[in-house]
């Protein structure tokens, strides 16, 4: 999926101050391409992912997937969207408490209609070393693990879009390059389009290119 942004802005409204996050910010990205995006603590990147998965609607710009403007989908649109073509990891995980591993990865298959969707999200949670905590519930799972969960989520449906927000900050060394090497083999096998927020310097050289959020805008390294 090709994906541009083109003079997107977003500000919060803190009491009766505007806080202007992102301003005139713009990207293209290729489809199949994997962007890192790095930037200091509080300069709009989870924001950024928010915009494109339509968990907030920006205050100017457009969205574009392919040649379709995502400008005024409507939320049904937008909800039709995440579950068809988008896989995101969030910052904190946000994996379904009632839920185990298994059931939480085996999620978005099932939301698209799959009778048995358990032994693909069981092989999944196998790659990512977690093939003894299938039944365990979210907070039976350690920060790691349940990283490890929320990114079999965001791939096992082989979204054309994946959205990461720090997706190896909670693993060690080896595990956390054990879950790159998942990541990037399934992100290029399958032509994925990504956007990887990350502090990590490992993860970003991994990238085919790394933008820095400044000041509201991306801008190369
Ligand atoms: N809903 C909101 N209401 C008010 N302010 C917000 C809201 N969401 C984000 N912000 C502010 O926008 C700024 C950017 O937040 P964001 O979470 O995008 O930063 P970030 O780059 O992801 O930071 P980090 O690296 O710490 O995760 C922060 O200063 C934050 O306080
Ligand atoms: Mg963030």
């Amino acid at each position: 999926m090709n994906v541009q942004l083109q003079g997107l802005a977003k500000s919060f409204l803190q009491g009766e101050n505007s806080l202007r996050i992102l301003h005139g910010l713009s990207l293209d990205m290729k489809s199949g391409e994997i962007v890192a995006v790095v930037g200091e603590s509080g300069s709009g990147k989870s924001t950024l992912l928010s915009l494109l998965a339509g968990f907030e609607r920006p205050d100017a710009g457009l969205i574009r997937w392919d040649a379709q403007a995502a400008g005024d989908w409507t939320e049904p649109q937008w909800a039709a969207f995440r579950k068809e073509s988008l896989g995101f990891v969030f910052q904190n995980y946000y994996l379904i408490p009632y839920l185990t591993a298994v059931e939480n990865v085996a999620l978005p298959l099932r939301l698209l209609g799959h009778d048995d969707p358990e032994p693909e999200a069981r092989k999944m949670l196998s790659e990512l070393g977690l093939e003894k905590r299938l039944h365990h519930l979210p907070h039976q799972l350690s920060g790691g693990e349940s990283q490890r969960v929320a990114i079999g989520r965001a791939l096992i449906h082989s979204p054309r879009l994946v959205l990461a927000d720090e997706p190896t900050g909670s693993l060690d060394a080896r595990t956390g390059q054990q879950v790159l090497d998942l990541l990037f083999r399934q992100l290029e096998g399958r032509q994925q389009t990504a956007l990887i927020v990350t502090h990590s310097q490992e993860v970003a050289q991994r990238c085919h290119r790394i933008l820095t959020l400044k000041q509201g805008q991306l801008w190369p390294v």
